[in-house]
């Protein structure tokens, strides 16, 4: 037997379930948490945004946490192996949520690639003390005015040379694979960065007026709770930040061992996550709150929007604090490794699939995949348009890619193909905490009208007002032209056929999964399954 054709049967395994937790962690506590939790909670309500947050956390992002699992651990594939599997037709849903990651990958590297400089300009406080917001928009990034007619796709060098040395440590990373890449990527990473951002809080505690930040943060403002526009940013942050719903768990999960404690996992990572996520809100409003005292000013004057957040607030604070340089080497610092592990990821959802669906080995892959795509990032993203596009990019990706997709897999999943029951079934048959038909009902029901209201409100604010006073013709390129061409593209993937090699048709591995478990044969699929009663027969 040629050795691809041996390869493609053999599918990778992180090498214990700690590292899986560690690797899901890794993925989930990324940027989202560390500068955009502070900001959303702080704009949606402070203190009292937590109760949003948590009913959103449990109803819908640990629901579908567990939904992703058991889709990518019960048929054991990238996400649109997993869905095919599942059923042929719903092939189209991987593929979407693959080119969703295409996009993420893109403008993430680039905010990484930011990270690492200003972690080096923290040490020499390169900006000069009072130039934090011109020295970021104008020095650093070189920004054009979009509105004004400032399109150009003038190469900034300080950010593209940066941005391809992230790509390369990620290719790096990914061409090792999912054990010895991936796995010890995050066996060292994220340990470093839990003490890193640990010392962090710790210090920023210390600041002077950091109990005025607290206050800012954890003050409850009851009104925002009335307001439906808090309760959409509650849901539409946790799913970014559980890294739910774009492919990433169902890929991940795809790698674990048969006896799996999926729920146990899951509600491991979740609740790790949204640790960290108030840890950060902790830490960065403590350290707003010294800002906003050193700068006679009260905190809701420093709280602005996530980029400037990161960029413009953290180097006030570094230019003015006993220290600072050291706070913001722990900052940066963090915001690389929380990147760069959930980067990898992202992009793992797209070199899983490529690789399922030719059968083709794991560099080749990722030499395959990763460089297009580092190639259009810093094309993109090493410009002085860059800021322009990504705030569209971003947006627009989170609302009508992730909550989109996620509307539209649970109703195929709950309506249409009624797996819910199997994927209950398949989720309690290791696990330690049982999900029953309450899960049913988040998932089935809840979920569909929370994310329905969601994207019938996104599409309407959308429509109704340009984006970011952006002109037409450029939301219409890298809004709504994105997000439609990614649907467009999804099925146009889905009727490429697999190559001979791949995992789709005829997969021995996948069959030695199931052995002993009660599933009928996949009729859907037209594969044939080891049933039970032959398994049991081989067995006995
Ligand atoms: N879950 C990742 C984040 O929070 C993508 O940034």
């Amino acid at each position: 037997m040629p050795a691809a054709t041996t390869q493609s049967t053999k599918r990778e395994a992180f090498g214990s379930r700690n590292v899986f937790i560690l690797s899901a962690i890794g993925s989930a506590v990324g940027l989202g948490n560390i500068w955009r939790f502070p900001y959303v909670a702080y704009e949606g309500g402070g203190g009292a945004f937590l109760i949003p947050y948590l009913c959103a956390l449990l109803t819908a992002g640990i629901p579908l946490l567990f939904f992703d699992y058991a889709i990518g651990h019960r048929f054991r594939g990238s996400s649109p192996l997993a869905f095919r599997r599942m059923h042929r037709a719903a092939e189209p849903l991987g593929w979407w949520q693959v080119l969703i990651c295409v996009v993420i990958a893109t403008y993430y590297a680039v905010i990484i690639a930011w990270a690492a400089m200003y972690t080096w300009f923290s040490a020499q406080i390169t900006w000069g003390a009072g130039n934090e917001n011109d020295f970021f928009f104008k020095d650093f990034l070189q920004m054009g005015d979009v509105s004004k007619g400032g399109v150009s796709m003038q190469f900034v060098p300080q950010v593209g040379f940066p941005l391809i040395a992230v790509w390369v440590v990620v290719i790096v990373i990914m061409g090792l694979g999912v054990k010895r890449g991936i796995g010890r990527a995050n066996t060292v990473l994220m340990p470093l960065l839990t003490v890193m951002f640990v010392a962090l809080v710790v210090q920023s505690l210390f600041l002077p007026g950091a109990v005025d930040g607290l206050n800012a943060f954890f003050t409850p403002n009851w009104e925002a709770l009335a307001d439906p526009a808090v309760w959409a940013s509650a849901y539409g942050h946790i799913f970014f930040s559980l890294s739910v719903a774009f492919g990433i768990m169902v890929t991940y999960s795809s790698y674990l061992k048969r006896k799996t404690d999926l729920t146990g996992s899951g509600l491991v990572v979740a609740f790790a996550n949204s640790g960290f996520e108030i840890l950060a809100g902790i830490g960065v409003f403590a350290a707003l709150g010294f800002m906003a005292q050193a700068q006679g000013t009260d905190v809701a004057h420093t709280a602005t929007a996530g980029i400037g957040l990161a960029f413009v607030a953290f180097p006030t604070i570094v230019s003015n604090a006993a220290g600072g340089s050291i706070i913001g080497v722990l900052f940066f610092g963090a915001l690389v490794f929380a990147g760069v592990t959930s980067l990898i990821s992202v992009l793992e959802v797209v070199v899983a699939a490529l690789q399922d669906k030719l059968g083709w080995g794991r560099v080749r892959t990722t030499l395959v995949v990763s460089i297009p795509i580092a190639l259009i990032s810093i094309a993109m993203f090493s410009t002085t348009t860059a800021l322009a596009v990504l705030d569209t990019t971003d947006a627009f990706v989170n609302a009508f890619g992730i909550m989109a997709v996620a509307l539209v897999a649970v109703i195929v999943v709950a309506w249409l193909l009624h797996r819910l029951p199997a994927l209950r079934d398949h989720l309690n048959r290791r696990s330690s905490f049982k999900v029953g038909w309450f899960w049913m009902l988040l998932v089935g029901a809840l979920a569909p009208i929370v994310l329905g209201y969601l994207f019938v409100s996104e599409v309407i604010a959308k429509v109704s007002e340009p984006y970011g006073g952006f002109p037409g013709w450029f939301l219409s390129i890298f809004g709504w032209g994105m997000v439609i061409a990614l649907v467009v593209l999804a099925i146009l993937l889905s009727l490429l056929p697999w190559s001979h090699r791949s995992h789709a048709k005829d997969d021995p591995d996948y069959d030695e999964f199931l052995v002993g478990e009660s599933y009928a044969p996949d009729a859907e699929t037209g594969t044939v399954r080891v049933s039970d009663a032959v398994a049991e027969g081989a067995r006995s």
